[in-house]
């Protein structure tokens, strides 16, 4: 938590992009989610993607732990938002997004009802210690028949300490193995991210389907 704090205060932001995500606007039809439903986007700091997610008529819903990485996001883009206290988060409100800040495992179960949800940098935000719990919490979050893209990051574990914690394949496998159905889009390999003194980095995109 702390450390999430520091990097927001420190402006410490290196994984934000400001450009939409080329994964994003390929592999979005692909998962197909009904048009005007909802978005969720869990860990979402001040991603543009929830900017190009509303562009294709979505209502999105953001979950993030610090203030300042939210109102950010609505003062860069030039959004009017409103705030109120929703159980242990503050719900932000500037139509058609919604960010509730707070810890993600702290928020109830189905105070979001999403049809689909976008991860980026978000599982491998998290260590290996609660990625399952954060996986009961998209459940939690979502309706029956939502569909989730999943971008990963993956590594040989021993050469990095994360964040971004490594992701391999086997491991969302695992993770999603009960309640889900998961689907390989696309795999490469980031030759640029060799540069942090990895040996083999690769991203994989995934469709998940809740049951
Ligand atoms: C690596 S950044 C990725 C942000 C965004 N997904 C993107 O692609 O730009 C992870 C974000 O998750 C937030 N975060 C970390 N732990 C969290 C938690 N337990 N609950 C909610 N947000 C959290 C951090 O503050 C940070 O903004």
């Amino acid at each position: 938590m702390e450390y999430w704090h520091n990097r927001w205060d420190k402006q410490l932001t290196g994984w934000h992009r400001e450009v939409f995500n080329d994964l994003l606007e390929k592999h979005w039809s692909n998962i197909n989610p009904p048009k005007d439903g909802e978005v969720l986007v869990p860990l979402c700091g001040k991603s543009l993607d929830m900017i190009w997610l509303a562009k294709q008529g979505y209502k999105v819903v953001g979950l993030e732990l610090v203030q300042q990485a939210i109102e950010i996001f609505f003062q860069e883009n030039k959004l009017e938002y409103s705030s109120i206290k929703a159980d242990m988060h503050t719900k932000y409100s500037s139509p058609p997004f919604t960010i509730y800040q707070g810890d993600i495992f702290d928020l109830q179960s189905g105070m979001v009802q999403a049809d689909a949800w976008y991860d980026r940098a978000a599982m491998v935000a998290l260590p290996n210690s609660v990625r399952q719990q954060y996986v009961k919490q998209i459940y939690n979050q979502t309706k029956p028949g939502a569909v989730g893209l999943l971008i990963t990051f993956s590594y040989p574990e021993k050469q990095m300490e994360g964040p971004p914690f490594s992701l391999p394949d086997r491991a969302v496998m695992d993770y999603f193995s009960n309640g889900f159905e998961v689907e390989c889009l696309e795999k490469i390999d980031l030759e640029d991210e060799k540069d942090r003194g990895l040996s083999n980095v690769t991203s994989t995109v995934f469709k998940i389907t809740r049951n």
